[in-house]
């Protein structure tokens, strides 16, 4: 079944068909900037761009950059406060006039990984940390998700918060190099470890890519690995999300 995989970012907006039995992307990657402020009419018309671009008539699954709850947005950290409250299953439908099922974009990658990535097979606790413009997480236990955790926001024990110490957003103002930051998320991720002992870390996000210049700076015992669908972990769990949203399996 094909579907068109969205990942609503703080800063972009990804998209790409993919094929829901292998998680493989059928055409490649089209991408709109976010448009500042990122309010639902602006988000909603952009989302209706990209379904024309694509030429698309079908499902839509879209990862979002915040609490989903039962197709309402609940939080807002990297888009507009308006977002508070609004279905956007609702609004993303009707302004696409494609069947929208929106769930929180760390969860997307989540879900991307276990089926296809790097959790495949993999028992015991996996969490994954998205990093990109905020810092996501998704947290599975024998496979299963417990959605919306929200612990980007968690303050580390030197007072700061993880998203705004540690993620690519702040490494690229603040201009850190890799040691700098590495150090940085490192003390995120032995807090995460310390906290709820995952088997296995994914490394999710923009940042995945580089996975190799920081890796020697995380120390926790934990598996450590960059997501092996890298930032496009998000457009296939979405797909994904939507997939499970008007089938029976
Ligand atoms: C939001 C999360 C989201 C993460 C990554 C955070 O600011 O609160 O819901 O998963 O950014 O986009």
């Amino acid at each position: 079944m094909l579907i068109l995989g969205v990942d609503i970012g703080g800063s972009g907006i990804k998209a790409a068909v993919v094929d829901t039995l292998n998680g493989v992307l059928m055409t490649s990657r089209h991408r709109i900037e976010t448009p500042q402020p990122a309010t639902p009419e602006a988000v909603a018309t952009v989302l209706a761009e990209m379904v024309r671009y694509f030429n698309w008539t079908g499902v839509v699954g879209c990862g979002f950059p915040a609490v989903v709850l039962h197709g309402v947005c609940k939080t807002a950290s990297n888009i507009s406060s308006e977002f508070i409250g609004t279905p956007i299953d609702h609004l993303f439908s009707e302004r696409t006039g494609c069947p929208c099922f929106c769930l929180n974009d760390a969860d997307a990658a989540g879900l991307a990984e276990m089926r296809f990535g790097e959790g495949v097979d993999q028992s015991g606790v996996v969490l994954l940390v998205t990093v990109g413009t905020g810092i996501g997480t998704a947290i599975f236990t024998e496979g299963r998700l417990l959605p919306n955790t929200e612990l980007g926001h968690l303050t580390l024990p030197n007072g700061k918060k993880a998203e705004s110490s540690a993620s690519d957003a702040v490494r690229k103002l603040k201009e850190l190099n890799w040691k700098r930051w590495g150090k940085r998320i490192n003390r995120y991720l032995t807090e995460m470890e310390a906290l709820f002992w995952p088997d296995l870390i994914i490394i999710g996000g923009g940042i995945s890519k580089s996975f190799d210049k920081f890796k020697e700076y995380l120390t926790p015992e934990a598996t450590i690995k960059p997501a092996a669908f890298l930032n496009q972990a998000g457009i296939v769990g979405a797909a994904l999300y939507a997939k499970s949203k008007v089938t029976l399996d």
